[in-house]
């Protein structure tokens, strides 16, 4: 389901080597420090997740926009100019890569000059990416969200979080009724065209591509906030231990819809391509996805709002 676990993504190895080894990767980027970034995509809302150089100064992170010389601006800086909110996973003292959610504020001025410096001179190779373009590299600050003493801010993110839940209820509701006309022999309304009209997975496909998407990016963010309500209410611990570990199995079970989908879809259909079928796993997904939003809903607020 990420688009990190394509074989189009040139970073997907490195991105699946960082996650394995608590940060830590080889070959060109050996002794360099690595953070990996998600942000949403700013035209497609898709998260994207990619790997950037960073340095930590104080209790932030500093990332470069160098694109390695290129022209233009990295996707991943446009995305985050767009929606600031982004999550950051670093290697940590507990042996794994951890997700922080993270405020990124592009430096300015007399800043962002002095911090360009000091990593130039950390790292030789980003001269010569200012050499190879006539771009002012952007210089990003990356502020992990930290909710001590702040009770409020926890209570409201949560709350955003929560709330976003309707939304997505919202998705799952449509497509439902989507499947409801096909099984009624019905036109279905939001059709495209005619020509289309009977290519219910095909159109269940798509619906189903950008609830899948919009609920990677629920999850990644959701896993991003959760480790500053760790730090601050340790209380919580448990439930979001089987929160995130609802995440994973989440999304192993869109991932499983969206390869039956794009079986059902493609030119070789068989039973797959049965609207009952097809619903039955929809719902059976659905069910799983509900268990959680309502288990999340139950441990977070309550706790936040003391
Ligand atoms: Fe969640
Ligand atoms: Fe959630």
């Amino acid at each position: 389901m990420s688009e990190t676990a394509t074989h189009t993504d040139p970073n997907a190895p490195i991105i699946a080597e960082f996650r394995a080894h608590n940060g830590r990767v080889g070959g060109m980027f050996e002794g360099v420090t690595l953070v990996l970034i998600t942000t949403a995509g700013r035209h497609t809302g898709k998260p994207w997740t990619t790997p950037v150089v960073a340095a930590r100064d104080g209790d932030r992170w500093l990332v470069f926009a160098s694109n390695a010389g290129r022209p233009h601006n990295p996707h991943w800086y446009l995305n985050l100019v767009a929606t600031p909110q982004v999550t950051m996973e670093i290697g940590t003292d507990e042996g794994r890569v951890k997700p922080f959610a993270a405020r990124a504020v592009p430096l300015t001025g007399d800043e962002r000059d002095t911090q360009w410096d000091l990593q130039c001179a950390r790292n030789p190779a980003f001269r010569d990416y200012a050499a190879a373009t006539t771009r002012t590299i952007p210089v990003i600050a990356l502020h992990p969200l930290d909710l001590t003493g702040d009770p409020a801010r926890a209570r409201l993110i949560a709350e955003q979080l929560i709330r976003h839940h309707e939304d997505l209820r919202a998705e799952i509701d449509q497509v439902r009724t989507r499947f409801e006309h096909a099984l009624a022999g019905e036109p279905d309304p939001g059709a495209l065209d005619t020509a289309d009209a009977d290519d219910l997975a095909g159109r269940l496909r798509r619906h189903c591509l950008t609830l899948c998407r919009h609920l990677q990016l629920h999850h990644i963010r959701e896993d991003g906030a959760f480790s500053a309500f760790e730090r601050e209410y340790p209380e919580l611990v448990p439930a979001i231990r089987r929160l995130r570990a609802e995440h994973a199995v989440v999304e192993k079970a869109l991932a499983a819809f969206a390869a039956l989908l794009e079986r059902a879809a493609g030119p070789d259909r068989g039973p797959d391509a049965e609207p009952a079928h097809l619903r039955a796993e929809f719902e059976a997904v659905s069910a799983g996805l509900e268990e959680h939003f309502a288990y999340e809903e139950a441990h977070l607020l309550p706790a936040l709002r003391g």
